[in-house]
């Protein structure tokens, strides 16, 4: 049996391993300033909703808001010019999951994804068919697409489709539209990153209630430009986010295509569970992508069962400073803090 994070508390205070505070549960912690999203997930843990609860209300008062166009309808669109969605929800007392990826048409996507966690036996659910299950779940389905998202599209069009993901095809994907053709594969060069903090993130966040029970949700329209049929790491287990109530949480947020070869998330709270505090497993995450890829954009939120808590980032040019929400019992208000890159 597992002890509960007061017993935990207490012996991590007795044995001076890490720094502690033994009286900061429950917990709500989520990637960027999103403070209505964090104030949301807050004020269902004090109304006696569950972690889970928090966290799917949480990330959907995001998806509501439009959180920097990049949470939500009418942000990012596609090639296309659609806007899609990828969410995910996890239980870490369970370790039950629920995700969506390349969602069409409506608008909730972490609610959905709980519903393919609660009423199916199913983990993922993707593109059109997942459009389907939510509608026959009770979700509404409506056009994403808004003026915003609308000029963005003919923005991109109208400067020959860059940013582009395209790569050894032809047209040259660096000046030209498509339809493409496969051509000769061509190395990729460190200078290809085109996600970059302006046109990517998510949020990701973490909730632990009083009694130790650890959820990790996300929320996110992915990549602006993305090609059709792309799904990032916001709605992969351990990548996105992970809950585990026996070590902690984790989510991430940035590039998703570079950061789900790694599971940072996993990573993260594998070395919590080993007795890494949470801003060092966050750290540790991030160093682990850098090895292979030192110019991704990323950034991670790391907690712990006894409420500690910490974050991470990847410095590059143009990021040298991750925001991020966090809300506890020692606190009156949520805090926005601050982390500097490595
Ligand atoms: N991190 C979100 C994405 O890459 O889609």
């Amino acid at each position: 049996m597992m002890p509960r994070p007061v017993q935990m508390c207490l012996v991590l205070l007795l044995l001076a391993l890490v720094p502690v505070s033994c009286a900061a549960l429950p917990l709500v912690i989520n990637t960027w300033p999103f403070k209505k999203a964090t104030e949301q997930a807050w004020r269902v843990l004090q109304a006696g909703g569950s972690a889970l609860d928090a966290v799917e209300q949480g990330c959907g008062q995001c998806e509501k808001d439009q959180c920097d166009g990049s949470v939500g309808y009418g942000g990012n669109p596609d090639e296309t010019g659609e806007t899609t969605l990828d969410a995910m929800i996890m239980n870490g007392d369970t370790m039950e999951v629920g995700a969506v990826g390349d969602l069409r048409r409506i608008k909730d996507a972490i609610s959905v994804a709980r519903a393919v966690m609660e009423h199916s036996k199913h983990t993922f659910l993707v593109g059109e068919s997942a459009s389907v299950f939510a509608e026959n779940m009770g979700f509404t389905a409506e056009d994403l697409t808004t003026n915003t998202s609308l000029n963005i599209y003919k923005k991109w069009l109208n400067a020959n489709c860059q940013p582009n993901y395209r790569q050894s095809v032809s047209p040259d994907p660096s000046n030209a539209c498509g339809p493409y053709k496969p051509s000769a594969r061509l190395q990729q060069t460190a200078g290809d990153q085109h996600i970059n903090i302006h046109t990517h993130d998510t949020i990701g966040m973490i909730v632990i209630n009083q009694k130790g029970h650890v959820t990790a949700g996300t929320s996110t329209n992915g990549a602006r430009h993305k090609i059709p049929g792309r799904v990032g790491d916001s709605p992969v287990a351990g990548a996105g986010a992970y809950a585990d109530s026996t070590a902690g949480g984790a989510a991430a947020t940035g590039d998703g295509d570079v950061m789900m070869r790694f599971l940072p998330s996993y990573h993260a709270v594998e070395l919590m569970r080993a007795g890494t505090d949470p801003t060092t497993a966050c750290k540790k995450a991030i160093t682990r992508i850098r090895k292979y890829f030192p110019q991704f954009f990323g950034a991670m939120i790391c907690a712990n069962i006894t409420g500690g808590y910490g974050a991470a980032c990847n410095k590059v040019p143009g990021f040298s400073q991750f925001n991020f929400m966090v809300y506890n019992a020692q606190l009156k208000s949520p805090l926005q803090a601050m982390v500097d890159c490595i």
